[in-house]
């Protein structure tokens, strides 16, 4: 059953993992369907648009003090559990942004019952195919350096506990596996449930893991050391942060006409003399591959063969199961249930006052429908970059191909610009906007549903849609909000990880 799915999807896999984004796609978009600008009036009147001076120095200013500060400490002396009893070993789907906030959830867990933690197992997501571990991603010295006073965190289980493996738990029932975590559980679950199986067997198996422990009613211990896990155990490891230190300092001072480097021939960039830059840049998060565009299920222009392309997709990955197609386009346009086309994500900054001369830098897989895709993007922001325009092919050499590891250097990126923004409400986006939040860092979170309606009004003005943007994102640059219940305390930081200073 298993190797009838597998290669069911494979060649839809492939046939999307490996499009490369700056170079025309060869998808199904052939020339007579490609993507047509779908808001072209508009485009038209943003490509001539003008910015004063002072609206541009207003983007660009750091936020001011909002009256928080970080909060990761526990207030009590942190107490390191002197018996552990026994080991928690967790299994992690999703991509790097979901793995990373089951991460921090496993630190949590293991603090509750006192046990030790076994650096979590990274499991290999269909979608992004990436067979990183931990100790490929993170700094696992680090990480288990700055928790050491509060939780026990090994590499390596001991011998006696050899058998504990992902395959010995994939063929069969296994009395030490916790296979029903209810979804929000709370700490009192994990201590009714979980200890009598680490007490028994001396080691508990706990998958599905993923969004499993509550973010409401837990003991502020325990959401401090989430949020210590979150935002200063889990670095990158050297060869991420090297990378992503050249991107951004490339991005800060460009290099000069006569240099290239990347897929523009920069060579020495660090010995170059750089041409005087503004130093400022944009991390625009546009995840806007062929799943993303299936399972939204919106319309995104791409005409018949999009429309069937991205059908069959979904027939195939999901089997039904995807709840917006029960939809029409205009209705998931209007609730703000589709993510933003390169097209007009690129309108919602230039509205925002972003002039032409704004350095962005795309942090993105892959784009589906590839160039034709961007090149409306580059028409209102020609000065586009992404990791493969800045850097050389060596430089990139250790992570071509492995999503998780692409994904964490723009992560990385994302956390050094000066403004974020992402074309929708996913994962990295809600890791993004958590991590900024904590560090007081411009955030712009665009408001979907105003965004589908004025797109979906074609007769509405550059200046009318303009206006209504401004309007309607002035409290979305950064502005604290408060945790609400049940929401994440990895992407809603404030009061949980946060004190008032
Ligand atoms: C940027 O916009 C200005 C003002 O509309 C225009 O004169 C200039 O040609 C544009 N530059 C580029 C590279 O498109
Ligand atoms: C864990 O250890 C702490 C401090 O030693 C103790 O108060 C707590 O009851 C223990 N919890 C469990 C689940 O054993
Ligand atoms: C479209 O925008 C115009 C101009 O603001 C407005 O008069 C009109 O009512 C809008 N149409 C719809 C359907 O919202």
């Amino acid at each position: 059953m298993t190797t009838v799915i597998v290669l069911l999807l494979l060649p839809v896999l492939f046939a999307s993992l490996f499009t490369p984004l700056s170079h025309a796609s060869p998808s199904i978009l052939s020339e007579q369907n490609a993507p047509k600008p779908r808001h072209s009036k508009l485009l038209k009147s943003a490509i001539q648009r003008q910015t004063s001076h002072e609206k541009q120095a207003e983007l660009w200013m750091p936020l001011v003090d909002q009256g928080w500060k970080p909060c990761v400490e526990s207030d009590t002396l942190p107490s390191f559990p002197e018996n552990s009893q026994g080991y928690i070993q967790v299994f992690l789907d999703g991509g790097l942004n979901q793995q990373r906030m089951g991460i921090c959830d496993a630190v949590a867990v293991a603090k509750i019952l006192n046990a030790t933690l076994v650096i979590p197992y990274l499991e290999v997501n269909s979608v992004w195919q990436d067979s990183s571990t931990f100790l490929d991603i993170f700094d696992v010295d680090h990480f288990i350096n700055v928790l050491k006073d509060e939780v026990s965190i090994v590499k390596e289980l001991p011998d006696e506990f050899f058998w504990s493996t992902r395959e010995y738990y994939a063929t069969a029932i296994r009395a030490n596996r916790i296979k029903t975590t209810p979804i929000h559980a709370s700490a009192n679950w994990y201590i009714d449930n979980v200890l009598p199986v680490l007490e028994s067997y001396g080691i508990a198996a706990i998958a599905p893991f993923s969004h499993r422990l509550a973010f409401d009613n837990m003991p502020k211990d325990i959401q401090r050391l989430r949020c210590k896990v979150n935002f200063q155990a889990l670095v990158f490891v050297p060869r991420i942060r090297e990378l992503g230190d050249a991107l951004i300092n490339r991005l800060r001072y460009p290099p000069g006409d006569d240099e290239v480097v990347g897929t523009k021939h920069f060579k020495d960039v660090s010995n170059a003399k750089r041409k005087q830059g503004t130093g400022n840049f944009v991390v625009l998060h546009l995840r806007f591959d062929k799943d993303m565009a299936a399972h939204s299920a919106c319309d995104f222009g791409g005409g018949k063969a999009e429309k069937l392309a991205l059908a069959k997709y979904r027939q195939v990955i999901w089997q039904g199961r995807v709840l917006n197609s029960q939809f029409t386009d205009e209705e998931l346009r209007s609730q703000g249930r589709c993510p933003l086309t390169p097209e007009e994500i690129g309108l919602l900054l230039a509205a925002l006052g972003f002039d032409n001369t704004t350095r962005l830098y795309l942090a993105s897989h892959k784009v589906y429908g590839g160039e034709v895709r961007i090149s409306t993007l580059r028409s209102l922001f020609p000065l586009l970059e992404n990791k493969k325009s800045l850097s050389s092919s060596e430089e990139r050499a250790s992570i071509k191909g492995k999503a998780s590891l692409l994904a964490a250097v723009d992560y990385y990126v994302g956390m050094h610009s000066d403004i974020f923004i992402s074309a929708s409400p996913g994962n990295m986006h809600n890791a993004m906007v958590g991590h900024r939040t904590y560090q007081n860092l411009k955030t712009i979170r665009p408001n979907m549903a105003l965004l589908g309606q004025l797109f979906l009004n074609k007769s509405l003005t550059w200046p009318e849609f303009q206006e209504t943007v401004v309007e309607g994102h002035k409290n979305r640059h950064g502005q604290i909000r408060l945790r609400k219940s049940e929401q994440s305390i990895y992407t809603y930081p404030t009061p949980d990880c946060m004190c008032n200073a």
